[in-house]
């Protein structure tokens, strides 16, 4: 069967057309068109995300990306209903304005070529995304070797670790508080006068800094000053909070006076590893509590590859210290699929067609900014 994937939650504009054939092992997936948009030179100048500019840069680009995805495919528009099996389009969480955009053109090819459409949780999507490589095929086992996963969500609008039995089976054991891990990164970023979006480029500072290339002059401040808490660290559950470490960065920056650019590389490294040592403490912590075999993280913050190697780390010293008695594999997504994409939406949507999960009903289909998984 082929699958048309839409996601507009956020700022990316994001069409991909996929087929999937199962066989008695594995769900096989091949990629005939995908294509994204993205929309991150204009929301720059402002610093972040503005509904209605992305709403409006969505309407104006998902007419072009159907039409690139198409001819990729080599799939005539009139030929939709021959070719084509469902529709499947993020409805939330997101940006209410940005998900309708999508919603509406899967409404409207669903009553021109009579399809059903599939809702999808963009938060599932992130968790597929582990699955595709560098070709244009992919699969996916069919037994149940993965499960119990554990997914640590990571974006700019989500921290959450969820257990998963079986797909479809999602258990939120743990989220943030308050601000989500990629929004600190974001906010952090514009209080040392760096631009949107903030993740790669404390990223880039922090890792400058590990690698030592520079001179250690501090030149108003002294090291002690630049610490930064591990909030939550300890506490009982699987919880997180993050907008008391960005609070702190804005007092230290507030204290510290002038900004060097040495300066700035210590708080970006200081507030990546802050941030990524209470992300992988709970994650381990709930790697031993739920006898987890597989690891998956997903989301924009996925992208860090300090993340990955904390992980891969902490992951190792649980092994070796032969906690677990069994071995637990780690899974990050490929390049070019830890940020928003439509591929990862079209694999959600195959599973929850299978369940059953489509609707020709298109009054019932809406979007949810804060649709949970
Ligand atoms: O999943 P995503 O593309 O969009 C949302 O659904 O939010 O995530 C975007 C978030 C932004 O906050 C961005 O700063 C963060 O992911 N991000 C990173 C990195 N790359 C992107 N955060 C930390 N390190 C990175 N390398
Ligand atoms: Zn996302």
């Amino acid at each position: 069967m082929k699958i048309l994937a839409i996601e507009t939650s956020c700022d990316e504009t994001a069409i991909a057309l996929v087929e999937v054939k199962k066989d008695s092992k594995s769900t096989k997936f091949k990629i005939l068109g995908n294509e994204i948009s993205s929309q991150i030179d204009i929301h720059k100048e402002y610093g972040g995300v503005f509904p209605a500019i992305a709403k409006r840069e969505h309407i104006k680009n998902l007419p072009l990306v159907l039409k690139k995805v198409l001819r990729e495919a080599k799939i005539k528009e009139k030929d939709i209903d021959k070719k084509i099996s469902t529709i499947a389009v993020t409805t939330g969480p997101g940006l209410e304005p940005a998900l309708w955009t999508g919603i509406v053109l899967a409404k409207e090819l669903s009553s021109k070529y009579k399809l059903p459409i599939v809702p999808v949780n963009h938060m599932e999507g992130h968790i597929f995304s582990i699955f595709p490589k560098k070709g244009k095929t992919f699969s996916i086992k069919n037994d149940k070797e993965l499960f119990p996963i554990l997914t640590l969500l990571v974006s700019g609008g989500h921290t959450e670790l969820v257990f998963i039995k079986n797909w479809m089976k999602y258990k939120k054991i743990g989220q943030t508080r308050d601000d989500a891990v990629g929004e600190a990164f974001d906010k952090v970023a514009r209080m040392i006068g760096l631009p949107y979006p903030g993740g790669p480029e404390i990223g880039k500072l922090a890792s400058i800094e590990r690698e030592n290339v520079v001179p250690r002059i501090l030149a108003h401040a002294d090291i002690s000053q630049i610490t930064l808490p591990r909030p939550m660290m300890y506490s009982k559950d699987y919880d997180f909070s993050f907008s008391g470490l960005k609070t702190a960065v804005l007092y230290m920056i507030r204290d510290i006076g002038e900004l060097t650019d040495v300066i700035k590389r210590k708080i970006a490294k200081e507030f990546e590893d802050a941030a990524f040592e209470v992300l992988s403490y709970k994650t381990m912590k709930a790697i031993k509590e739920y006898k987890i075999k597989t690891l998956i993280v997903g989301g924009g913050v996925s992208a860090s590859l300090q993340l990955k190697k904390v992980m891969t780390q902490k992951i190792k010293e649980l092994q070796q210290s032969k906690v677990l008695p069994y071995s637990v594999k780690v899974h990050f997504p490929g390049r070019g699929y830890t940020g928003d994409n439509a591929l990862m939406i079209a694999i959600a949507g195959y599973y929850q067609y299978k369940n059953k999960k489509y609707t020709t009903k298109l009054g019932s289909i809406k979007a949810n900014g804060n649709l949970s998984l």
